[in-house]
């Protein structure tokens, strides 16, 4: 029976994360066994790499609902209550960006995780008073790009933390081939591992960028994805060899062009290319550094010989 979702629904059929499946089989067992709900898990890492899935993965499996939102969508601490209010025994409630809540409404967050219990203040002034209202168990699973700028008492609160990694090419290629099936389109070993290839060791990508290759092989060839297929396409998108693309290449053709090669604070080289430097740090860099085209020193950021190499490029050594 071929699945009709990209994003798997059972922890057998998710492909990658070793680590973090292996441990949540073990967690969601014994919840399981003891009727129990599981306990609270923060997953953590670029994006694109399976949070999301992972979350409603756990929620099939231990058999509840999923509540889906994020840090940016909840501004008030009484929306949190309502939310946590509203849910049933054993729930999932999925918080995307978690690192985004600001600190009143993560207050709310304390008391719900550690003793299922919100704190609500009723009145004004010196007759305001504090009652507790009690929660159903439920599972709160949240996702960050950075577990470090979740405030320690947020993070303690999590009885599982997971840091979820990048993907190998051939964990990315099994992950094109079923993607494939579901989009009803012939994709041969090599096109899923030049595809798999270039998608930054990330499954969103690994998803989107096949999309666009169907659309190539439909129009321009004769529907199937081969290699000759993939390459062609994914040269006109503008992404590389090692699957990066335009701002990973500014980023690191402006480190080379502009500062030599570094070291190089991260805030200049965010304000050089005009990006965030947050999104620099959680989103770019990661990759890069993960592929050794980057170095983290204490002096600042420093593009590698791999990095020059990729560009074809010579380090001119300066007045040292
Ligand atoms: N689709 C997206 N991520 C996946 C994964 N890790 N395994 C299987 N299919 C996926």
């Amino acid at each position: 029976k071929i699945e009709n979702s990209l994003r798997p629904k059972l922890l057998k059929d998710y492909i990658g994360q070793k680590k973090a499946k292996d441990n949540l089989k073990v967690y969601i067992e014994a919840a399981k066994a003891r009727k129990e709900s599981l306990d609270h898990v923060l997953f953590y890492g670029p994006p694109g790499l399976g949070k999301t899935t992972l979350a409603g993965i756990i929620a099939n499996e231990m058999d509840v609902n999923i509540k889906i939102t994020s840090g940016p969508a909840i501004e008030k601490p009484g929306e949190m209550a309502a939310i946590l209010n509203n849910l049933q025994e054993g729930d999932l409630l999925f918080v995307d960006e978690i690192h985004r809540l600001n600190r009143q409404v993560e207050e709310v967050l304390y008391p719900a995780m550690e003793d299922y219990a919100i704190d609500i203040v009723i009145g004004k002034g010196a007759s305001a008073r504090s009652i507790r209202l009690d929660l159903p168990k439920f599972t709160l699973v949240g996702a960050t790009t950075r577990a470090g700028m979740l405030t320690a008492p947020l993070r303690d609160r999590f009885g599982v933390v997971s840091r979820l990694e990048f993907y190998t090419v051939e964990e990315l290629t099994d992950i094109i081939t079923r993607s494939a099936k579901v989009f009803n389109v012939e994709i041969d070993s090599k096109g899923a591992k030049e595809l798999a290839r270039r998608s930054r060791g990330t499954p969103r990508l690994a998803n989107r960028l096949l999309k666009r290759v169907r659309d190539f092989a439909e129009v321009k060839y004769d529907g199937n994805i081969t290699e000759e297929v993939a390459n062609f396409a994914l040269d006109l998108l503008e992404v590389d060899k090692l699957g990066l693309d335009n701002i990973d290449r500014e980023i690191l053709l402006t480190m080379i062009n502009k500062f030599a090669g570094g070291p190089v604070g991260l805030d200049t080289i965010a304000a050089a290319i005009g990006e965030d430097s947050g999104t620099i740090e959680d989103v770019y860099e990661p990759y890069l550094i993960q592929n050794g085209l980057i170095n983290r020193t204490p002096r600042g950021r420093v593009a590698t010989d791999i990095a020059y190499k990729h560009f074809g490029l010579n380090r001119v050594e300066s007045d040292l």
